[in-house]
């Protein structure tokens, strides 16, 4: 069964599609089977990958989603093998329109995920930038989330939006959702700004911050333009030693996740269920939401992020 994973930030241009596509693509060549899902009307993960429009026109997500067709007719093979994208056009955007009156609407990508999750490893979401009903689609579908973050000022600034998003989703729909992490992006070792950003962000979130951080990297810029990741553009780069980081680090992840559930299991079966043993953990998002009005007020170097 597949871990599906929301890419998410209401935020522009902060490494959302870049972070889907590459990660998607390293899980692949991990021989992890990977579906990235397009959720954004502008398409961007789409091109990234080298599919033509004209291909998927007729069926992509925007016609799973409203049920014109199933999820697996909108399924397209990319580059690599283990590797499948589910793509999306400005289509999509009248789909936030159309949702609005039907059954069921936060819940319509989570039913077109039945009949495929069982065929992947990882289903990778790229959402769009920003809360509307697309977003609550893919947090109601995912296992988990993951907060692409700009290492730059302001980095934070909706943070607390989102977290409180997620809050709402958790209490209201989809009470497993976990937060994977927070992911550093577009990071420039050069800049006093950008390393002060880091140090302020792993003191005060700690585990929440993935250890891997994407180096801003001209070729994960250029290589959307070549319809590649940057593995199959330059498996060389800084920016694919970065992806490939972050997909084992994800890996290594799920699978200490999976021993300590297997732990407790056995503790929990060892107590008898007893109501002295410890309870989840409490949720990051609160935890979160505590730290960050700290945050806002920090100075770096007289400027206030
Ligand atoms: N690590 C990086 N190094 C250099 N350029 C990057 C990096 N990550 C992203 N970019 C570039 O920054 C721009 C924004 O990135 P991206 O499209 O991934 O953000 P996004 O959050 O998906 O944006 P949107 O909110 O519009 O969907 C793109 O032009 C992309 O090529
Ligand atoms: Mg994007």
């Amino acid at each position: 069964m597949a871990k599906i994973i929301a890419m998410m930030n209401q935020k522009g241009g902060v490494g959302k599609t870049t972070s889907s596509v590459n990660l998607a693509a390293c899980l692949a060549v991990a021989e992890k089977k990977t579906l990235l899902i397009d959720l954004d009307p502008q398409g961007n993960g789409s091109i990234s990958i080298g599919l033509s429009k004209d291909k998927f026109a007729g069926k992509n997500i925007y016609h799973a989603l409203i049920g014109q067709i199933g999820l697996k007719e909108a399924i397209y093979e990319s580059e690599l093998p283990y590797f499948d994208i589910c793509p999306s056009d400005n289509n999509l955007s009248g789909a936030e329109i159309e949702l609005v009156s039907l059954f069921a609407r936060e819940s319509k990508l989570k039913n077109a995920f039945k009949a495929i999750e069982k065929d992947y490893d990882y289903i990778i979401i790229d959402c769009p930038p920003s809360l509307g009903l697309l977003t609550v689609n893919a947090l109601n579908a995912a296992h988990s989330y993951i907060v692409p973050m700009q290492t730059e000022f302001l980095a934070m600034e909706g943070l607390a939006q989102l977290l409180n998003t997620v809050k709402l989703i958790r209490s209201s729909l989809n009470p497993d959702l976990e937060l994977d992490g927070i992911l550093l992006t577009m990071y420039d070792s050069r800049s006093g700004l950008h390393k002060q950003v880091v140090n302020e962000i792993k003191t005060h979130f700690g585990d929440v911050v993935f250890n891997t951080i994407i180096p801003r990297n001209v070729k994960l810029a250029e290589c959307p333009s070549f319809g590649k990741p940057i593995i199959l553009y330059d498996i060389e780069s800084k920016g694919s030693e970065a992806y490939l980081a972050l997909a084992k680090e994800l890996i290594l992840k799920e699978r200490f996740k999976g021993n300590s559930k297997e732990n407790s299991k056995e503790t929990s079966a060892k107590n008898n269920g007893s109501s002295s043993v410890a309870q989840e953990i409490k949720l990051p998002e609160e935890e979160l939401l505590d730290i960050i009005p700290g945050l806002e007020t920090i100075n770096f170097d007289g400027i206030q992020i």
